[in-house]
C-alpha cells in the first residue's frame, strides 16, 4: 500500500485524522485532494455500515494499484436517551444546525437527570477498501457522560457536552493530542493500521 485516501468532507476529522496517522510512512489524502467528488447515501442501519458504504463507494472509483480508501462513520450514543444521537449524530436537528444549539438541546433533554444515568460514548468505526473489493472495519469506543453545562473549545461536534470521569473535563478541554491518543477515532484508527500492518497491504 502506498497511500490512503481518506473519504470524508468533515474538516475536523480530516484534521484529527492526520495527527494521529502523523507517524505512519504513507501519503494521506482527502478526498477532496485526490480529485474525488461524490455524494454517497449513508443508509445503513450501523456505524459499520456507514463506514462500509462509503469506503466501498470511494473505492469503485479508483483506477490505481496500492491505494486504500478509508471511511469512518463516528457518532454519541447517550444512554438515557436511547443511544441517540447515534449515526443520526450529524444529521441531528438538522445538518447545518451549529452545534451550539444540538449541545444546548440535548441538555435540555437531560435536565434533572442524575449522574449516573448520563453516560454516554463516543463511537467510531473506520472502513478500509481497494479497488479490488477487499474490505475490513475496526472500532474504537470512548466512555464518558454528558455534563451540565457546555465546556472547552477544543475539538468539534458534541465535545464541549461529553465529559470524562478520569480527566474530571470535557473533550473540547482536553489538549488535541490527549484527545487523539485516547478518542474512539483514535482507538479506531490505531487498530486499522495494526490489521493492515499485519496483513502486509
Ligand atoms: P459522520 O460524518 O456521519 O461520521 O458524523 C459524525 C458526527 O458525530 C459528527 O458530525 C459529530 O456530530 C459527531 N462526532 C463524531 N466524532 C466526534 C468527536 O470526536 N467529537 C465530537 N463529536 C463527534
Amino acid at each position: 500500500m502506498k497511500k490512503v485516501i481518506f473519504a470524508t468532507g468533515n474538516q475536523d476529522k480530516m484534521g484529527e485524522i492526520r495527527s494521529i496517522l502523523a507517524d505512519w510512512d504513507m501519503e494521506i489524502q482527502s478526498m477532496k485532494e485526490a480529485g474525488i467528488d461524490l455524494e454517497i447515501v449513508e443508509d445503513g442501519s450501523t456505524f459499520e455500515e456507514n463506514a462500509v458504504i462509503k469506503a466501498a463507494a470511494v473505492a469503485a472509483q479508483l483506477s490505481e494499484e496500492g491505494v486504500v480508501v478509508f471511511a469512518d462513520d463516528s457518532g454519541l450514543e447517550i444512554d438515557y436517551l436511547n443511544k441517540e444521537p447515534g449515526i443520526y449524530s450529524a444529521r441531528y436537528l438538522g445538518e447545518d444546525t451549529p452545534y451550539k444549539i444540538k449541545n444546548q438541546k440535548i441538555l435540555e433533554r437531560m435536565e434533572g437527570v442524575p449522574k449516573e444515568m448520563r453516560t454516554a460514548r463516543f463511537v467510531c468505526a473506520i472502513a478500509a477498501a481497494d479497488k479490488n473489493g477487499g474490505i475490513c472495519v475496526t472500532r474504537g469506543t470512548i466512555e464518558g457522560y454528558v455534563g451540565w453545562e457546555p465546556s472547552g473549545a477544543n475539538g468539534f461536534g458534541y465535545d464541549p457536552i461529553f465529559y470524562l470521569d478520569e480527566y474530571g473535563c470535557s473533550t473540547a478541554e482536553l489538549p488535541p493530542d490527549l484527545k487523539n491518543q485516547l478518542s474512539h477515532r483514535g482507538k479506531a484508527l490505531s487498530a486499522m493500521r495494526r490489521k493492515l500492518e499485519e496483513l502486509s497491504v
